[in-house]
Parts: structure tokens; sequence; C-alpha cells
């Protein structure tokens, strides 16, 4: 089992994982319009953290970090029908924060959730209190009425992964 984020970079290997992760969304994000999901997921601005298992996709997120505001947008995240509730989902979240933290240098995030997913983003530490400043997001994030937003704040100092395993 792999956690490896990619962004569109080109290279073949990487653009069969990121077409397996946008066919997930598609499938488990159905008020997503599809060519809405395959614009962002290609974007060069996103890069998508994703769970590999014997070189096929089973999961991931799509974000895009805002350097210079040290914040990341969340914009989908799934896994495959078959494989949700295993614990993928929160793996998957610890291998983006950590990167984000480390490689992005991103203090938070902010996703618009979807109503039945909130339960899954409060369990990894979001909540619906936006304690951020509005001048580092406001005019960053899109507008989406579809979700309620919500925040993350990252631990600067917590290893969220352990690297040795
Ligand atoms: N509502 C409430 N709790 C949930 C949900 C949910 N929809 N999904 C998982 N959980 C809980 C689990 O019960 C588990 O709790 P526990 O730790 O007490 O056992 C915990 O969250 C983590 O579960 P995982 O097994 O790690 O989660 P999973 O691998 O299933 O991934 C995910 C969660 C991504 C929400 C997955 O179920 C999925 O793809 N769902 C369909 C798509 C979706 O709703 N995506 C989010 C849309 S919002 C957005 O993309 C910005």
């Amino acid at each position: 089992l792999k956690f490896l984020c990619y962004s569109n970079d080109g290279v073949d290997e990487h653009m069969i994982w990121l077409i397996g992760l946008k066919n997930i969304f598609a499938r488990q994000l159905p008020n997503m319009p599809k060519e809405y999901i395959v614009r962002l997921v290609m974007d060069r601005t996103h890069k998508s953290m994703m769970v590999i298992r014997n070189n096929i996709v089973v999961g991931g997120i799509t974000y895009r970090p805002y350097a210079s505001q040290r914040f990341g947008e969340i914009a989908f995240c799934a896994i495959t029908a078959d494989e949700q509730v295993k614990g993928y989902g929160t793996r998957l979240m610890n291998h983006l924060k950590q990167h984000a933290r480390d490689a992005d240098g991103l203090t938070h995030f902010l996703t618009y959730a979807d109503n039945n997913a909130v339960g899954y983003f409060v369990k990894q530490g979001f909540t619906k209190e936006i304690t951020l400043d509005k001048e580092r997001w406001q005019g960053y994030i899109k507008d989406y009425d579809g979700g309620i937003l919500m925040e993350c704040k990252i631990d600067q100092k917590l290893p969220y992964v352990d690297l040795a395993t």
C-alpha cells in the first residue's frame, strides 16, 4: 500500500493514477459535474494524494495549495465503493496533512463538505468553526452552495504518519 502525491506532470504512470482517481470521484460524487472533476484533477495548480494498492488507485484527495496564504482547499475526497469504511480515508487524510505541512508549508485546510461526509471530516479534526483570518482565504476559495465550509488546523509538530513503516 502506498500513499503518493502527484500533480498533472505528464509522467505516464501518474496520469494513469490521476485518471483512475477522476473516475472514482465521478462515481462517488454524483452531484459534481464530470467535466468539473476532470478539469480540477488535471489542473496543474491542484495536487492529488492517492492511495495505491497493487499499482491501482483506490481513492484520493485532490486539493489546491495556496502557498502564499499557507492554506489548502480540498476539492474532492473519495474512496472507491468496495473499499470504504476500512480506514483508508483516515490514513489518506493523515498522509495529506503531513505532506501539506512538510512539502507545501500549509497550516490549514478548508473544504466544502457534503452533508453526508461531515461525520468523516469531524473525525479527521475538521470543524464548522472557521478560525483562519478571512483575509487569508476570502477571494481564494470558490463559493459552493452544495456543502458546508469546514476547517482543519494542521499541527506543526505532530507525526501524522510513521514514515519508518
Ligand atoms: N459519515 C460519517 N462517518 C463516516 C463517513 C460518513 N460518510 N464515512 C466514514 N465515516 C467514519 C467511519 O465510520 C470511521 O469512523 P471510526 O474511526 O469511528 O471507525 C471514520 O469516519 C473513518 O473511516 P474510514 O474507513 O477511514 O473512511 P473511508 O475510507 O470510508 O473514507 C470517505 C471516507 C472518503 C468519506 C468515503 O466513505 C467516501 O468516499 N464516501 C463517498 C464520497 C464522499 O462522500 N466524499 C466526501 C465528499 S465531500 C468532498 O469531497 C470535499
